[in-house]
This record gives structure tokens, C-alpha cells and sequence, in this order.
């Protein structure tokens, strides 16, 4: 097992783009063990630089809709990172859990794996329908400030490790191979720092056709779990704000935003 080391994750940050050596410090914060990443990085004082956390397990690893991340010590990436963003910017950050999925699948572009990835929305990562990787945003206020959090599975061996609750896999499962997970985290945080710089200049439009290359579930037939009931229908894509749109079995449209539904198990 090839251990975190910041050293390497700093030349990967500083390799891929060169401006951030120059400009902004980077903190970085490297953990044997934590409750959660992204809880070690909301629990620090505010900050005007940006800060990344990782650890070599998580022993309270957070999913999303309240549930658990499996954390196996040494094996997988289990990422944070904690970005000030101005408080006229905030409005801008519809679409950030979308946006974070695509500056993963670019980062696993590396591995020429990303023709076979894809996105079940909002961001469940899959490859060939198992799971690979998952993000879990939060959103801080005064001084506004986001955590994306981001679990990437690389060299667990799912058969060491089957999920009784789904479908998963691991880039050791997809390459056989084991990986270094240090370069991997350090093109991640360049990526994830680019994505949100485009997401608020841009908007999510400009992500629109990234997005549809990727999009698990556009003509499919999906359930959606809303506080107001289950809408069944036929996955229409996103819109321009990544908005998922559904026709359902009367031939009505429903508009949903991520933060309003769950996907029901297929
Ligand atoms: C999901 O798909 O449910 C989201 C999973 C997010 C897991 C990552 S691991 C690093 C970071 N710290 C956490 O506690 N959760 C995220």
C-alpha cells in the first residue's frame, strides 16, 4: 500500500496547474483517521484560502440521504475539499453536485476509462451500472464557503467486500491493478477547483454537453421518491440548470432539482 503523502499530491496540484504554486496556498491536511473528511474541514475556522483533507479512513464516513461511506483503511480516496466563494456568487451554485461528478470522470480520464463511466443523477458515478465513486456537498454560510466531499473506490477488492445495499466497484476491480492514490487526489483538486471556477463564471449551461455524454439515465424508465409521492415516468435529461425532467405515465412533466428527490432503487 502506497500511503498518502502530501509532498506527491502537492507536485500534481502544482504540475497541472502551475498559477496555483504561484498565487494561492493550498492547505493541506492529511489524516490516519477521522470521523469524516468533510466534518474534519467544516469544523475549521473560516478561511479565505482553500483547504483539502484526506485520510486513510474515515471511521464515520458520510454518504448522501444520511447514509454511511464504507472507508477501508489504506485503500480507497476519501477527499475534501473546502472552497470560499464569494457571498454574489452563491446563487451560481445550482448544479454543483453535477458539476463535481464531471471534474471526477475528467479525473479518472487518465485511466481511459471515462468512455465507459457514466452519471446516474445527481452523482453517483458508475461504471457499467456499479458504483465507483459519490459525492456529498454541503454548503457553509457567512463567509460562504462549499465542501465537496468525494469517495473514490480504487483499490478495494469488491470481492473482499461486497455492499449488501448495492452494486459496486472499484478502479483495482476495472484495471487490475492497484494505484497510487496520491496524483489521482492531486488532479482531483485542480479539476474540482476549475469546475467550480467555470460552474460560476459560465453557469451550469456550459456543462450541459459534458453532462449529456455521461447522463445514465436519459430514456429510462426511473422513480422518483419526492416528499409529496413517488412520480414514475421516463427520464427526459437535465435542463439548463441540471434540473432532471421526467414525463410521467399521464404525459405530465415534473422539473426536479437534487435537492428535492431521491431516486428509487431500480
Ligand atoms: C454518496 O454517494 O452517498 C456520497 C458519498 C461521499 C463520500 C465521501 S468520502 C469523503 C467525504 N467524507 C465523507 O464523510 N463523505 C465524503
Amino acid at each position: 500500500m502506497k500511503r498518502l503523502n502530501e509532498d506527491i499530491i502537492r507536485e500534481n496540484i502544482n504540475s497541472s496547474l502551475p498559477s496555483f504554486a504561484l498565487h494561492d496556498e493550498i492547505v493541506i491536511h492529511i489524516l490516519d483517521s477521522i470521523d469524516s473528511t468533510n466534518r474534519f474541514l467544516k469544523n475549521q475556522k473560516p478561511s479565505s484560502v482553500i483547504s483539502i483533507c484526506c485520510a486513510e479512513t474515515q471511521t464515520n464516513g458520510q454518504g448522501r440521504m444520511g447514509r454511511s461511506w464504507h472507508s477501508p483503511y489504506g485503500e480507497n480516496i476519501y477527499f475534501s475539499i473546502r472552497i470560499p466563494v464569494e457571498e454574489s456568487d452563491v446563487h451560481h451554485l445550482t448544479g454543483l453536485s453535477l458539476v463535481a461528478s464531471l471534474a471526477v470522470i475528467d479525473t479518472l480520464r487518465t485511466f481511459d476509462l471515462h468512455r465507459q463511466l457514466s452519471i446516474k443523477w445527481p452523482n453517483d458515478i458508475l461504471w457499467e451500472h456499479k458504483k465507483l465513486s459519490g459525492c456529498l456537498i454541503e454548503l457553509i454560510k457567512a463567509p460562504s464557503e462549499v465542501i465537496i466531499g468525494i469517495g473514490i473506490n480504487v483499490n478495494s477488492k469488491t470481492f473482499n467486500n461486497p455492499l449488501p445495499d448495492k452494486e459496486w466497484c472499484s478502479l483495482f476491480d476495472i484495471t487490475n491493478q492497484s494505484h497510487d492514490r496520491n496524483p489521482i487526489i492531486g488532479k482531483l483538486t485542480v479539476n474540482l477547483i476549475q469546475h467550480l471556477n467555470q460552474l460560476i463564471k459560465e453557469g451550469f449551461s456550459s456543462f450541459t454537453r459534458q453532462w449529456q455524454k455521461v447522463d445514465n439515465l436519459k430514456g429510462k424508465p426511473i422513480s422518483l421518491i419526492k416528499p409529496s409521492g413517488i412520480i414514475t415516468g421516463v427520464s427526459q435529461g437535465i435542463d439548463q440548470s441540471g434540473c432532471l425532467i421526467i414525463i410521467d405515465e399521464t404525459g405530465k412533466t415534473h422539473v426536479i432539482s437534487s435537492g428535492d428527490a431521491t431516486l428509487k432503487a431500480q
